[in-house]
């Protein structure tokens, strides 16, 4: 079926810069349903089941731990979205995960601007204010981490109603 669940995380610099509202309403605005949504402080423990090893065998330890120390910094804003084929979609509507490159138009193009390179000089994570699950199987544990099936919601919206 192409309607699917992803999972988005306002990251702490999204929350502290007051993004958390327009990144909502961009969603929103694109017909994707909010399934589920809260506020969290996450600890190292749980970042760490977010952040896997997987992070490390690709970009190496350094950079997860940076990581896993940006995401502990601050509250973030977990969002359960629901639509068609809503994986990809939330991806485009997100952009590249280094702001620099991001296309105009997309969330982290229009309020981040910040490189690799220069985010490795300052030796931080980089600041891309929203993690989004990159494919289904990672949206299906990442859901699981962040909510339980009680958070989840079933209801229809306009577009639900019109198919729209
Ligand atoms: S995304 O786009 O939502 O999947 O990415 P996200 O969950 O936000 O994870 C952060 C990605 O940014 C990479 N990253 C870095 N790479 C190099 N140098 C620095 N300083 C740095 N900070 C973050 C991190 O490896 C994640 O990319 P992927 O492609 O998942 O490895």
């Amino acid at each position: 079926m192409a309607v699917e669940r992803t999972l988005v995380l306002i990251k702490p610099d999204g929350v502290q810069r007051c993004y958390s509202g327009e990144i909502i309403s961009r969603f929103e605005k694109a017909g994707l349903k909010i399934a589920g949504m809260k506020m969290a402080w996450c600890n190292k423990q749980h970042a760490m089941k977010h952040y896997t090893e997987d992070i490390t065998k690709r970009r190496g330890e350094f950079v997860r731990n940076k990581l896993l120390e940006f995401l502990t910094i601050g509250p973030v804003v977990a969002i359960c979205l629901e639509g068609v084929e809503a994986v990809e979609v939330v991806r485009k509507l997100v952009g590249g995960t280094e702001p620099r490159t991001a296309a105009p138009g997309t969330i982290r193009g229009d309020y981040a601007h910040m490189s690799y390179t220069y985010a490795d000089d300052i030796k931080k994570a980089i600041p891309n204010l929203i993690h989004a699950s990159g494919n289904k199987d990672e949206a299906k544990s990442e859901i699981a981490l962040w909510f339980t099936p009680e958070e989840l919601h079933s209801y229809r919206t306009v577009h639900d109603v019109f198919n729209i």
